[in-house]
């Protein structure tokens, strides 16, 4: 999975999901979600510190976008932004909508039941989630049964179903089951038939198949991406592994310290890349056809939000920098189909151009 190329024959991109525009905005449908101008502060001892620095961000119902770059750029935190689950003391600014609400200007019941219905979670570490003394079975007709007032047979009866569904053997018995009796690619599957189970119009996965080994990787990726698309469901799917976001999402965004830096198709960016940081992060895959001495690694280590300048947060790592990238912040622009974040895109891009047609 994780050397597997965009296009060509990979079945996970063998039907487009058609509900999606075909653009870095989805413009022709109403957004699903909308995060614009989203900020966030959050309360360290000696008082606070951005990790979410103004993102705009847009996703169409029915759409998997992919949201990836390096470890504390702030993929989770932008996921828990969008389900108001915050740490403690944490300063929000901009806006997050979900089908035109405000989630945050949401009331205790709105708020509830936009969590039961409107977005579902899954998380890397299906064990820290799933409360280890109860049965699977009680697990997933919780919220049924609490929330919706299914009763209990019917309730088991659809959890069955969608453990069926997403590849689990003998479901009856699978109900009656502890979550330490499962394997920890058995109890993936566990969690993403909970999420089915509520059938939410949008599906958060912050890094769902990291913890599991690679073969059972690609086959709970499998099972996550056709069940979404069959069932008509948005998705934000966050990961560190930039072919696994093309093999799966429709349109990719980059981030860099709690910034967008670019937007684009996913095919797009496979084949044209702009920002200097995405070039950066597909030129450090491990490939099969290539030696890995011949990795080019992004020199020097991320930063966080908090960390940058009043400039580009990427500046100290690009091979491009120039004077005006550590003294202005650019903004997220209109490039080749895409948004970049770089003032000197253009530039790059037009003295490659020319050296290639040279
Ligand atoms: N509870 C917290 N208090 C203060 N800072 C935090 C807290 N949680 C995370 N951070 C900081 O917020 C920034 C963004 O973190 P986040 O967890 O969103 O990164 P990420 O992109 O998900 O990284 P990873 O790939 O490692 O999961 C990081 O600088 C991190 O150190
Ligand atoms: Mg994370």
């Amino acid at each position: 999975m994780t050397s597997s190329s965009p296009g060509g024959s990979d079945p996970l991109r063998a039907t487009p999901d058609g509900t999606a525009a075909a653009t870095a905005h989805p413009a022709t449908a109403a957004p699903l979600l909308e995060l614009s101008g989203l900020t966030v502060r959050l309360a360290v001892e000696d008082g606070s510190r951005a990790v979410l620095d103004g993102i705009d961000l847009s996703l169409a119902p029915g759409e998997a976008l992919g949201l990836v770059g390096e470890s504390g750029s702030g993929k989770s935190m932008t996921v828990r932004a969008v389900t108001r689950l915050l740490p403690g003391g944490a300063e929000v600014d901009g806006t997050v909508r979900f089908e035109g609400q405000d989630v945050n200007a949401m009331s205790g019941p709105e708020l509830r039941a936009y969590r039961d219905r409107g977005v579902g979670m899954i998380f890397q570490d299906p064990r820290a989630h799933i409360n280890p003394t109860r049965r699977i079975g009680a697990f997933l007709t919780e919220a049924l049964i609490r929330n919706r007032g299914t009763g209990r047979r019917e309730a088991e009866a659809r959890a069955a179903a969608v453990l069926a569904e997403v590849g689990i053997d003998s479901p009856e018995r699978r109900l009656r089951q502890y979550p330490h009796e499962l394997s920890g690619g058995m109890l993936q599957r566990v969690m993403i038939a909970s999420v089915l189970l509520a059938e939410p119009r949008l599906i958060l996965a912050d890094e769902p198949t990291t913890a599991l080994d690679v073969t059972i990787q690609a086959e709970v990726v499998g099972i996550l991406d056709r069940l979404r698309r069959e069932r008509g469901m948005g998705m934000v799917f966050i990961t560190h592994d930039l072919d696994l976001a093309l093999a799966v999402c429709r349109r990719v965004a980059v981030m860099y310290a709690g910034r967008i830096v670019e937007v684009r198709e996913a095919e797009e960016l496979h084949r044209r890349a702009a920002h200097p940081y995405t070039l950066g992060l597909l030129g450090s895959r491990p490939s099969i056809d290539e030696r890995a001495d011949r990795l080019d690694a992004i020199p020097g280590r991320p930063v966080s939000a908090f960390e940058s300048g009043p400039g580009c947060a990427f500046a100290d790592r690009c091979a491009h920098v120039q004077p005006v990238c550590r003294e202005e912040r650019p903004e997220l622009e209109p490039f080749q189909g895409g948004l970049v974040r770089c003032h000197r895109v253009a530039e790059i891009h037009s003295r490659q151009d020319q050296e290639a047609s040279a």
